[in-house]
């Protein structure tokens, strides 16, 4: 059966593998990015892929104010939602963060007030559908705060708390909200980390997205190692906690 999906933030590598695997299946697509260029490589590279052509809208996500004529354009171009993605992020560096608080506060920006703006907006069109999935790709960095990664991390637990207020909203009335929580992807966001086994693909990741959208999921951790993983991190004791290397 053929899905309409919107994927905010579009040209994330995650985000490109789960249009491609939406292509692939027929899905129809609503493809939201900032950058027109990589925007329109992706348009190109669906082509082939399925015999619905995406819908392209170029967009700065952290311009809140633009939002309401997002969904609107989202709203006219699908009159129901199956699933609503928000990929978009911004890692940042650590050091600079913590010196540097206009960079600090784009993060902020990036990876929560604009997905809490969205999701709003996403949420309030899909509540009288009754149907379909909103989801946002958070991080297993929001799970725990670590001394290296506190500013993200930050960002990541927020968007957590925010996702499940809204399934609390959301659920009862027929649309899931699922958390996205992967560990590390090989994506341009970890290009200057050193790769070990712990790395996923974006293809892997996509297909465990899409995966946990079928069967219903409100809480999806990619790959399925980091459930348990975190599981340990979040019971360790604090003063055992802060003697990691973290
Ligand atoms: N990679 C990891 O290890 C990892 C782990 C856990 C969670 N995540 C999360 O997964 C999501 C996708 O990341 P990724 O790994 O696919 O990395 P990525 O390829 O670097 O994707 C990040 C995307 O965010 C977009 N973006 C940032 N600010 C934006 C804005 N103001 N407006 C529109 N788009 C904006 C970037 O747009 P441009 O293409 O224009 O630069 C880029 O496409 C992020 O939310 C990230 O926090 C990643």
């Amino acid at each position: 059966m053929s899905r309409n999906v919107v994927i905010l933030g579009a040209t994330s590598a995650i985000a490109q593998a789960v249009a491609r695997q939406c292509a692939a299946r027929g899905d129809r697509l609503l493809l939201v990015a900032r950058n027109a260029g990589k925007l329109e490589a992706l348009r190109k590279s669906l082509e082939n892929l399925s015999s619905h052509p995406p819908a392209c809208v170029e967009s700065d996500l952290t311009d809140v104010s633009s939002h309401p004529e997002l969904i609107r354009k989202v709203g006219a171009a699908f009159t129901t939602i199956d699933f609503a993605l928000v990929a978009h992020g911004i890692l940042g560096d650590q050091e600079t963060l913590e010196k540097d608080i206009k960079t600090a506060l784009k993060i902020l920006d990036a990876n929560f007030v604009s997905a809490f703006s969205l999701l709003t907006l996403l949420a309030n069109q899909m509540e009288p559908q009754k149907c379909g999935c909103l989801a946002a790709i958070s991080s297993v960095a929001g799970d725990r705060i670590r001394r290296s990664l506190y500013v993200y991390g930050t960002t990541k637990g927020a968007l957590n708390l925010f996702l499940e207020g809204l399934r609390l909203r959301l659920s009862p009335l027929g649309v899931r909200v699922l958390t996205i929580k992967p560990g590390f992807v090989d994506s341009p966001m970890t290009a200057h980390l050193k790769k070990n086994r712990l790395f996923a693909s974006p293809d892997r990741v996509a297909a465990d997205i899409l995966q946990a959208v079928d069967r219903g999921r409100e809480e999806l951790y990619t790959p399925w190692f980091w459930k348990w993983i975190m599981r340990i991190i979040c019971l360790l004791p604090r003063f055992i906690f802060t003697r990691l290397p973290l």
